[in-house]
Order: structure tokens, then C-alpha cells, then sequence
């Protein structure tokens, strides 16, 4: 049975300690040979309907240091961008390709092509949930406090497609989990649900009762891809919700900062706070390689 990544919940708590160990190892050995390269013959199809820096460069790059070949599409060069159904194209890509990596809007369209394909099929961000990103965390925090199962994780900002990622973790892994929202952009209604059934799992509106005591701060951008209209109101609600000096004080002295990145300095991060000696957001980015490295030779068979 093919197995896809469109969320979190798609891993077991042991797929996912397998995944990081061997993380750890491929980043370690990252330029040295291996002997038996995962991808080779293989060619992963890259479908993007929306822009990408991290995600689309560190899979082509993955897709090569294992042996494979990577094809960029955007829906402007797929007929799927002229009304060809998901499921038509979804069985034709996998005929030719072994994975298929989508970002796409409506997390409905990647259930539909994963439904479809007789290949893995990974979400490389939807509007419901960003998985590889915060799996890519998950390594980031193992990485720097050796695990990640009993800390203090706090998120601060838009209950966005980040957000609902890091509830999915928290729904597998089971860690202490506080997110601060504006009670209008809270995260998706079913994973809350879901959460507020866990002790350990606490929502508010207030950033500071969020991040106190907190090992690891999380945020994102305020204005998500697809909420570019909502731009003004947006910044109006988040006022108050930004990662910055004062807000740190109150996080525990050893804490680190995350944003998956890109960043709007100024509006949920400070300048100064990225280039703080506590933000490791530029590790956590390169970790994204590594990680779906991992991923991929986890999925592909
Ligand atoms: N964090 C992330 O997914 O970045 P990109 O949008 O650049 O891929
Ligand atoms: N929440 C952001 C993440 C970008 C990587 C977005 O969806 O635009």
C-alpha cells in the first residue's frame, strides 16, 4: 500500500521518531556518498499553485542528493490549470512519476489527487496545514534540546495552516501545546475540538500567558497566501501578538524562537528577535532539506 503526507496525523509517534533519528544522521552525512541511493530512476513531479522559496529549492535539492530527478510544474504549465480534473491528472503524473509533491489552496484538491495516485503524494503546504514544515520543526527542536515529546511548545498569532500543523503534532506526540490566538482567527474547528479533549493542551487570547514558561515560540505571517485582501483588518486583530523583546522575557531563559519563514519584520517578529542568538530560524529552514530527505526515502519504495 502507497502511503501519502498531507497532515501530521498520516505518521505514528514511532514513524516519526524513525524519521527524525534518521534525519539526524542523513544531515551528518549530508556530501558523502551512499551506497544506495533511494530515488534513483525516480522522478518526483513538484506542483505549485502558489509562490516558494524553502519548499519547492529544498525538495529539488532533497530529489537530487538521492538520486532522482525533480520536475517543477506550475498550474500554468499543467492542463490542470485549464480545468483538467485533479483525479485525470492525478492518474496520468503517477503513471510517469513515483512522488508527486502539491501546494495547492483548498486541502480538499490533495486528498483528491493522493485518492487518485498510484504514487506517494506529499502536501507541500494547503490551506488547512503545512506537515512537512513542522515535522521539519520537530527535527529542529530534537536538534537543539535532544527531544521533543516533553517540552513547552507555544505558538503566538494567525490559528493559520501553521498552527493547525503544530495541533496535529501535538494530536500524535501528545507535548504540551498553548497557542494565543484573536479569537476570530483561532485554528481549524475539528483538530480544536479534537485538542481541547488533552489536559496539556490549552488555547487563549492572551500572547503572554501563551509564551510563559514556554521552551519553544512558534508564529507565522498575519497574511497568510490567499488572505491578501484581508490584509488590513488582519494587522488591525494581531496587534499584541507580536514575538518581540518584552515577550521573551516571559518564555523560559533557555527558549528558542521559530517562524517557518518568510517573515515580515516588524508585524509578528521583530527584526531584532530574528537575529537574536535565541531565533534558529535559519537552521530551522536548512532542516527542511534534511528532513524531507528522510521523508522521502521513508515514502518511496
Ligand atoms: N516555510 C515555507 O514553506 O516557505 P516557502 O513558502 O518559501 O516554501
Ligand atoms: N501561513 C503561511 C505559510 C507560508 C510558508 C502561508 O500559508 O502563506
Amino acid at each position: 500500500m502507497k502511503r501519502d503526507f498531507l497532515r501530521l496525523l498520516d505518521l505514528s509517534p514511532s514513524e516519526i521518531d524513525k524519521i527524525i533519528k534518521r534525519t539526524s544522521l542523513l544531515k551528518k552525512n549530508r556530501g558523502k556518498t551512499e551506497k544506495k541511493l533511494p530515488l534513483k530512476n525516480k522522478t518526483t513531479a513538484l506542483i505549485f499553485e502558489k509562490s516558494s522559496t524553502r519548499t519547492r529549492v529544498s525538495f529539488e535539492v532533497g530529489v537530487y542528493e538521492l538520486g532522482g530527478k525533480s520536475i517543477f510544474l506550475s498550474p500554468r504549465d499543467l492542463q490542470m490549470g485549464r480545468g483538467e480534473p485533479i483525479k485525470d491528472t492525478a492518474r496520468v503524473l503517477s503513471r510517469y512519476v513515483h512522488l508527486i509533491v502539491y501546494r495547492c489552496f483548498e486541502h480538499s484538491k490533495l486528498e483528491e489527487l493522493a485518492k487518485y495516485s498510484s504514487c506517494p503524494v506529499i502536501n507541500g503546504l494547503s490551506d488547512l496545514t503545512h506537515p512537512v514544515q513542522v515535522l521539519s520543526d520537530l527535527f529542529t527542536i530534537y536538534e537543539h534540546f535532544g527531544d521533543y515529546k516533553k517540552l513547552n511548545i507555544s505558538w503566538v498569532g494567525d490559528g493559520n495552516n501553521m498552527a493547525n500543523a503544530w495541533i496535529e503534532a501535538h494530536l500524535v506526540l501528545g507535548f504540551n501545546l498553548t497557542l494565543a490566538c484573536p479569537k476570530k482567527y483561532y485554528p481549524d474547528k475539528e483538530l480544536l475540538k479534537r485538542a481541547m479533549k488533552n489536559k496539556n493542551f490549552r488555547i487563549t487570547e492572551d500572547p503572554k500567558e501563551a509564551v510563559k514558561s514556554s521552551d519553544v515560540i512558534n508564529t507565522d505571517v498575519w497574511i497568510s497566501m490567499g488572505d491578501e485582501e484581508e490584509a488590513e483588518e488582519r494587522k488591525r486583530a494581531f496587534k499584541g501578538y507580536q514575538i518581540n523583546r518584552d515577550l521573551l522575557k516571559l518564555a523560559d531563559k533557555n527558549a528558542i524562537v521559530l517562524h517557518c519563514l518568510p517573515a515580515y519584520r516588524g508585524q509578528e517578529i521583530t527584526d531584532e528577535i530574528i537575529e537574536d542568538k535565541k531565533s534558529v530560524i535559519f537552521t530551522q529552514a536548512e532542516n527542511r532539506l534534511h528532513t524531507q530527505k528522510a521523508l522521502m526515502e521513508f515514502l518511496v519504495k
